[in-house]
């Protein structure tokens, strides 16, 4: 079929004109789990940790893929990571939370944050957190001063860095220039002073840096610019104090395709850069190559995740545009609004009938900007349809709220004709659960 760029490896069309994933009938799904309705597809995942694994094995024994658990943290897709071998970026007590609850050993395990809280730090450490990326010099300081209560052995830490390189892709997502919220800069030996502190804390462990320079990236040179700004600084680090970088951890960030006109690097490219990158650089300098991290998210479940939506209605504005409204929207994937994003869909009910209506798919929410493709062409619609939304597996559920109280989707992983519910449908009950009224019902 002519989807599989953008939609999970496993789809097909079955022979009754429907989109099937996984081995299953997403009109059946659909008829059994309800609508909206987020869609894993468990081949589609493995088979980028693989790609990921086998690419850093052309080139080194070293190395960690950590999946950056933001993109989409539940219990059921870190336990599937976590059988394909890759570590766990966590960047809350929240993440943190569940990837222990999916059985993460906590020395696979790397916190992240920019203010993390002290009763997030303390429940990390008391869970055996593997790595602390610290972020700030108040963290550091917080660190020392919980390692030292603890009295155990030292943490290990890794320090963010800043490259101070602007990354192609959409400011909200840029993270490695100067201006950033993130990390220690580089300007005004900043980065240097925080490796000399960490050095000098006797409860942690400095065991190297870390970057990430911006997500959705499709251009690879911001990479390899920041690896020589990182290895200048280990450099300098290894001449004036004594650092040994024995973990560079170079961040995520790989962009994926979410329309056919996107042009992604390829995973085997990506790895290449970064693992070679380093190495050279290191080389240059006479140093010994560090194991090789690095934190995908995006890339790792992205395109094996769709969204199906039921149509509702129609509005036609002739010579203006048609209209298409369906049963979420910025609830469920806030991205369009957010950066812009596009994305392409189709009707899982009509996969034979040509893709020949240009129509504006909006959400069900009291926003005129809950728009979640403009201008793009689908099979005829009519109320009823099964609209399905590519590459939603990232940062859509994770991104999710119960606005004009909505309830979140219900999320179900498909392999061979079996689909698992892996996050049930919020209810109603669920959006009053935590409410305490004023007086109870029938109260004077
Ligand atoms: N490591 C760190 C420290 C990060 O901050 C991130 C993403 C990643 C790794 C994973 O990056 P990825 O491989 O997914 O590009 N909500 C935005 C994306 C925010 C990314 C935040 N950090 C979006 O929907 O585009």
């Amino acid at each position: 079929m002519t989807h599989t760029l953008v939609y999970p490896i496993s789809s097909m069309h079955t022979p009754t004109g429907h989109l099937a994933i996984g081995g299953c009938d997403v009109v059946e799904l659909v008829e059994a789990f309800g609508t909206p309705l987020v869609i894993y597809d468990e081949e589609s995942i493995r088979d980028q940790c693989r790609r990921y694994m086998e690419a850093f094995r052309q080139h080194t024994d070293d190395f960690e893929v950590i999946y950056a658990s933001k993109a989409f943290s539940s219990l059921a897709i870190d336990q599937l990571v976590l059988e394909e071998g890759l570590s766990i970026d966590v960047s809350s007590g929240g993440e943190y939370h569940i990837a222990r609850a999916a059985g993460f050993p906590g020395e696979r395990i790397f916190f992240h944050g920019n203010n993390k809280t002290e009763d997030e730090l303390k429940y990390a450490l008391s869970g055996g957190v593997g790595f602390v990326v610290v972020d700030s010099f108040q963290e550091l300081a917080l660190l020392e001063e919980l390692s030292a209560e603890r009295g155990r052995s030292r943490q290990r830490i890794l320090l963010r860095i800043t490259p101070g390189i602007e990354a192609h892709t959409h400011s909200y997502i840029q993270t490695g220039q100067i201006d950033s919220k993130f990390g220690f800069g580089l300007q005004d030996g900043v980065a240097l002073t925080a490796i000399r502190r960490a050095l000098a804390a006797p409860h942690l462990d400095l065991v190297g840096l870390h970057a990430h320079i911006g997500s959705q990236i499709f251009q690879l040179d911001g990479f390899r610019r920041a690896i020589e700004i990182l290895v200048k600084l280990i450099g300098q680090a290894h001449d004036e104090l004594g650092f040994e970088c024995r973990y560079l951890n170079i961040g995520g960030g790989l962009g994926i395709r979410y329309t056919e006109e996107d042009t992604p690097s390829s995973i085997g490219d990506y790895v290449t850069v970064k693992v070679e990158g380093v190495r050279e650089e290191m080389a240059a300098l006479g140093l010994p190559m560090p194991r090789v991290l690095i934190e995908p998210g995006r890339s790792i479940v992205g395109k094996a995740g769709v969204t199906a939506y039921r149509v509702g209605t129609i509005k036609e504005i002739p010579g203006v545009r048609t209209y298409v409204s369906v049963d979420g929207g910025m609830s469920d994937n806030i991205r369009p609004m957010l950066y812009d994003a596009h994305y392409q869909g189709l009707l899982a009910n009509k996969v034979e009938a040509p893709a020949d209506t240009t129509v504006t798919v909006a959400g069900k929410h009291c926003e005129s900007g809950d728009i979640l493709m403009r201008d793009t062409l689908i099979a005829k619609p009519e109320p009823g349809d099964i609209l399905v939304m590519a590459a939603t597996g990232a940062y859509c559920y994770a991104m999710g709220s119960n606005y004009n109280g909505s309830t979140r989707p219900a999320v179900v992983l498909v392999k061979n004709g079996r689909a698992r519910l892996i996050i049930e449908r919020e209810t109603y009950a669920d959006l009053v659960a935590k409410h305490h009224p004023l007086r109870e019902q029938g109260e004077a």
